[in-house]
């Protein structure tokens, strides 16, 4: 026995709180935390995601619970893993689980332990890039199905769970392809839930939506002069005055959120990423001249609930102006609307009945949701989103410090298997449910 186990039985003899570290987890557990540490292990960091050795692993994972695995490939190398369970009544509406495979790369030497590794610390901090992001959720909803499935549970609703490559890079080959796909339309999702991200309190996030990215270029010109000489509307004084407007609205945007009047996701954030100007020499710049053209590039992110015309209004009347020899070139990526033309985003109140099972699950297992929330950046969730197909975004980690694309991402695994019991509550009570909008409005008249 080393000298942690003697300590450890000695702090399990003294107080209980202290048993709940790794050496009280059961068989069971133990098993399921190193399933998830070996998923870790597998590298899917951009560049070069390996997603052949990831694929092997799912689909034996797979094999192993006994349910049915398909191998998508809309675009050659890059594998779409989709396992479904069927229930007993698969003319309803599915449920699809979805994680991505993918992850973003680590700079190793920034780390306290390898990146993909998957070291579990003392305190049962399990390091790993992925380990939050998401591969985490992914391992989850196949450990749910094995219990559940161990207990004697027939779902009602089919159960799909998919893995899908190249999230982090926009989901075009990924999610994007599989949702547009004839695949996809015969699955007859009616819900979907998808990646959330950690709390570093008691309550579990939930999103309803993300917010849409907008890419926005500015261009000034000007007349060019001597670097000495003071004269007005150079190109550089042109793209400085919109600089100026422009932050002014991002400042405003942001005190919102300081102020707690709003939260991240429900502000437009507008963020400079590059500004471009002035004459290149081979060692730096002409330092004597006053350029005739300069840039500048901005990251927009609108929450759906923004009216997009008097962003685009604001861009052309003040952030470009013709009248201050500007131009723009604005790239809009996505819709804000769903094909039917409803704001991208999915009901989270009463009125929507899988909000409804989802957190009548989530209480029933013993977590606490907090405030539904707006997602600050996007996720695969809304191309379902923009069919029309309800989605949340939700990653069970309380207590856990928001690490994704960060050095040191960890997650405990008292948290990660704390979340396979939220999973089990949810695919037991959103696969079974048969109320109808009906039946609570009635009930709710009694
Ligand atoms: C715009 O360009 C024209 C032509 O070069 C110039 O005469 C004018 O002063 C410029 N106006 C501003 C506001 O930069
Ligand atoms: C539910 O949320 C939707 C969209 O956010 C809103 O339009 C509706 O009024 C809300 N309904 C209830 C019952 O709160
Ligand atoms: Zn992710």
């Amino acid at each position: 026995m080393g000298i942690t186990q003697l300590v450890m039985l000695l702090l399990c003899g003294l107080s209980l709180p202290f048993c709940t570290l790794s050496s009280s987890h059961s068989a069971e557990d133990k098993l399921a935390i190193a399933r998830f540490q070996q998923y870790l292990k597998i590298a899917t960091a951009h560049p070069n995601p390996n997603y052949k050795p990831a694929q092997e692993f799912i689909l034996s994972q797979a094999g192993s619970v006994g349910i049915n695995t398909q191998v998508l490939e809309f675009t050659k190398g890059k594998p779409l893993i989709l396992l479904t369970w069927t229930g007993k009544d698969p003319s309803r509406p599915s449920i699809l689980l979805n994680s991505h495979m993918d992850s973003v790369p680590a700079e190793a030497d920034k780390w306290v332990h390898d990146p993909i590794g998957a070291v579990k610390d003392n305190s049962g901090n399990i390091y790993a890039r992925g380990a939050q992001d998401d591969k985490c959720i992914g391992m989850q909803y196949l450990e749910a199905i094995k219990r559940l499935k161990s207990q004697g549970f027939q779902p009602l609703r089919t159960i799909h769970i998919s893995y899908v490559p190249d999230e982090e890079i926009g989901g075009m080959d990924g999610s994007e392809a599989f949702v547009k796909s004839k695949e996809f339309e015969n699955l007859h999702v009616g819900f979907v839930l998808d990646e959330g991200q950690a709390s570093p309190n008691e309550h579990y996030r939930v999103f309803y939506a993300d917010r849409i990215p907008w890419r926005l270029i500015i261009k000034a010109t000007g007349a060019p002069g001597r670097g000495s000489k003071l004269y007005d509307n150079s190109a550089l004084e042109n793209l400085m005055k919109s600089m100026e407007v422009i932050g002014r609205f991002r400042s405003a945007q942001f005190d919102l959120v300081k102020s707690g009047m709003a939260e991240h996701g429900e502000v437009i954030a507008v963020n400079p990423v590059y500004v471009k100007a002035g004459t290149p020499t081979p060692t730096g710049f002409v330092m004597n001249l006053q350029p005739s053209e300069a840039e500048a590039g901005f990251d927009i992110r609108l929450p759906p609930t923004a009216d997009p015309q008097l962003v685009r209004e604001r861009i052309s009347e003040e952030w470009a102006p013709a009248a201050r020899n500007m131009t723009y070139e604005l790239m809009e990526k996505g819709p804000l609307r769903d094909i039917q033309g409803h704001l991208l985003l999915t009901v989270a109140n009463h009125s929507n009945l899988w909000w409804l099972q989802f957190e009548k699950a989530i209480s029933a297992a013993g977590g606490k949701l907090g405030k539904p929330e707006i997602l600050a950046s996007t996720t695969d969730a809304r191309f379902v989103r923009e069919k029309g197909i309800p989605a949340f975004g939700f990653s069970p980690m309380s207590n856990t410090p928001i690490l994704l694309h960060d050095h040191n991402e960890f997650l405990n695994e008292a948290e990660y298997l704390k979340g396979i019991k939220m999973y089990i509550a949810i695919l037991e009570i959103l696969s079974s449910y048969t109320e109808t909008v009906d039946d609570i409005a009635h009930k709710d008249e009694l």
